[in-house]
């Protein structure tokens, strides 16, 4: 029997927030409530969003001011945030503010970058900006479902796309003991992980055709991949992260090599993963080396290995706006409100994309 609970998304009209839209429609427990937009307010979801006209028909975008309205008192609530980092933990402050007012039963799962962190300071000097809500922090656990059998917060802050992709890659290296501490990753992401706002850098003529590097060794990403490895694996963990644009619009290609203490097998590397992920429905080690096609619109990881004497190469493929964003959220969703993990994200990935 399906349980209809209200859902409520955030940010709707970007990029992640459309993901969240086209899950929501197909899931047999979430039932769409409201679909937060300001710059979309008052326009039906297909007018913005072609594609889910037909599975949305009657739904329009509702503006930031109005959505609380739409909340009954002592009803439940699945709320998504798909804002920006920076402004999503103040909105989701008020949120939990009314919520609480009108004695709502609500968990939140924020795709943003606001709840990576348990330390204001540590995310304020990574952010370079205040937190939007310090009080909330310890309401909000940041892990991957693979990583974390049960969390004691009623809220989750997502890891993101580059550190689901790599995260993944890294914990059972790092906590096999089949390495040091140091970790090497090259991570290639689709033009949709900038969001739909277009700046020079993610224009089409720019990005087509094209790939380069950017903030190599200097990226933000770097410290979180660290942290989640850390907390997931309880050792120590170095992580030297250089992120490229790649020529596509969805998918993230990580390549994280490492040295290890001893020559070391593909089968034994690879039994190591199997080991690790044997419980984990969306994580699947390939023969050979695994493609974004296979995973792209997919809420799957795919991920191989290679090694030569000491040296090890873990590679793994997600779509950035499904298994590193909303299919993520909908996952922690799913555990949150005790509902099978799978449950509205068993989808393959069609693989002509
Ligand atoms: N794109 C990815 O692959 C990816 C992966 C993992 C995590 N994330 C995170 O998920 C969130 C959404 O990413 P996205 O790529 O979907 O971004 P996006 O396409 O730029 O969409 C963000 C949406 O947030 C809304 N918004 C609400 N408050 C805002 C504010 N103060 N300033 C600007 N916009 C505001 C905007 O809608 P209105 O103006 O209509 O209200 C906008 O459409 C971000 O925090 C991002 O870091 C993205």
């Amino acid at each position: 029997m399906s349980r209809a609970i209200p859902a409520v998304i955030l940010g709707a009209s970007g990029y992640v927030g459309g993901e969240l839209l086209r899950l929501v429609a197909v899931h047999p427990d979430f039932e769409l409530r409201a679909a937060v937009s300001d710059s979309a307010a008052g326009q039906t979801v297909g007018a913005l969003f072609g594609h889910l006209a037909a599975a949305l028909p009657d739904h329009e975008f509702v503006a930031h001011a109005d959505w609380l309205g739409l909340i009954e008192p002592g009803s439940e609530l699945a709320l998504f945030s798909a804002a920006p980092h920076g402004a999503s933990a103040a909105m989701l402050a008020d949120a939990l503010a009314a919520c609480a007012q009108k004695s709502v039963d609500v968990h939140v799962v924020d795709a943003s970058a606001d709840f990576r962190f348990a330390e204001q300071a540590a995310w304020e000097s990574i952010y370079g900006t205040t937190h939007g809500a310090p009080g909330l922090l310890g309401e909000f656990t940041c892990a991957l479902p693979e990583h974390a059998d049960e969390i004691d917060t009623p809220h989750v802050g997502h890891p993101g796309c580059f550190a689901t992709a790599s995260t993944l890659a890294t914990v059972p290296l790092i906590a096999s003991g089949l390495t040091g501490p140091e970790v090497f990753i090259a991570g290639i992401t689709g033009s949709t992980g900038s969001g739909k706002k277009p700046v020079a850098g993610t224009h089409h003529p720019e990005r087509n055709s094209n790939l380069y590097a950017y903030k190599p060794l200097a990226h933000r990403h770097a410290p979180e991949v660290a942290t989640l490895t850390e907390a997931a694996s309880g050792r120590t963990t170095g992580v030297h992260f250089v992120p490229h644009s790649g020529p596509f619009a969805r998918g993230i290609h990580v390549t994280v090599q490492a040295k290890s203490t001893s020559v070391v097998s593909a089968s034994q590397l690879r039994a190591v993963y199997e080991d690790a992920y044997a419980g984990a429905p969306f994580v699947h080690i390939v023969d050979g080396t695994p493609r974004i096609k296979n995973v792209v619109a997919s809420n799957h990881c795919h991920i191989g290995v290679a090694t030569d004497g000491d040296s090890i190469v873990v590679m793994a493929a997600i779509d950035n706006l499904v298994k590193g964003a909303a299919g993520g959220a909908m996952q922690w969703m799913n555990r949150l409100w005790r509902l099978p993990e799978t449950t509205g994200l068993d989808m393959p990935a069609p693989g002509w994309t």
